[in-house]
């Protein structure tokens, strides 16, 4: 009995996190809208009397706004996913232009780092099923995490293939690495290893939970390959034409 009630208060306390959780990336949504917008309204200087201090000040707010709107959407997923709301929208569609398109939004960032991204997607022509968007969203994460965790000037490898079965895309960088130990951390939320190069840089360690779960509901599998001071391989694999229980089925994260 007395571990009954335990299960009951235990589900209580779960369930008011997950409403916590929800009502708070909901409600930061709307007055972030209202910043972001405002502030990228100013940045064009549209009465012309702004100083160019004045200037970069309003870019900060603007940045700024745009980091936040990243986290808010991160925990927007992470609480669709407590939920089970998240849903993916399968269709029909291009890997190889999901891949291309989601290269080119990254660029800009590993460019600033005076970093490489060789593309090879030679292998990737042909039709798929599945959620382009969620797909997107994990070669981006894959994408940034490389850039992030390397020096600056490195080469990071993307590699993407088709065949008659599968998708599958290898993100190669040469940078940090991750230890054994954490390595068998890396797919749940919040994680980020304990390091000063890791600490350096922003991120909250809910893109990996977020990508992996996005690869779970497609039926797939993701996978790292590393060692501390020798680079990371990610790779991730999902079946070309997904199970359509695949899309609903939350139960595919539970195991
Ligand atoms: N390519 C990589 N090389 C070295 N360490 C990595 C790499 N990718 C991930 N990690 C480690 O795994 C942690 C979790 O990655 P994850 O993408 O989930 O979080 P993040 O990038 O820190 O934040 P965000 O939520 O913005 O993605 C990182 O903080 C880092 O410590
Ligand atoms: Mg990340």
């Amino acid at each position: 009995v007395a571990a009954e009630a335990e299960r009951d208060e235990f589900r209580r306390m779960n369930d008011a996190k997950s409403q916590l959780l929800s009502l708070i990336s909901h409600e930061l949504k709307s007055p972030l809208t209202g910043i972001s917008a405002f502030a990228e309204m100013l940045s064009e200087n549209p009465g012309g009397n702004l100083t160019d201090r004045q200037l970069r000040q309003v870019r900060l707010i603007r940045r700024s706004a745009d980091q936040l709107g990243l986290l808010v959407n991160d925990l927007l997923d992470l609480s669709g996913l407590d939920s089970g709301e998240f849903r993916l929208e399968f269709k029909g569609f291009s890997p190889r232009d999901m891949v291309v398109q989601t290269a080119e939004a990254v660029e800009p960032i590993m460019r600033h780092q005076a970093q490489r991204l060789e593309l090879d997607v030679k292998a990737a022509d042909g039709e798929i099923r599945g959620d382009p968007a969620r797909l997107g969203q994990v070669v981006m994460n894959l994408l940034t995490n490389a850039s992030k965790f390397s020096p600056r000037g490195a080469d990071v490898k993307l590699r993407a293939e088709v065949d008659d079965r599968s998708f599958r895309v290898r993100v190669r960088d040469p940078g940090i690495g991750i230890c054994e130990e954490d390595c068998r951390r890396l797919f749940t939320a919040f994680f980020r290893a304990d390091n000063p190069e890791t600490r350096a840089v922003p991120g909250t360690g809910l893109g990996l939970y977020i990508a992996s779960s996005i690869v779970k509901l497609h039926g797939g599998t993701i996978s790292v390959e590393s060692r501390r001071g020798g680079g990371s391989t990610f790779t991730f694999e999902v079946p070309r034409n997904p199970p359509v229980a695949a899309q609903h089925a939350q139960a595919a994260l539970d195991d």
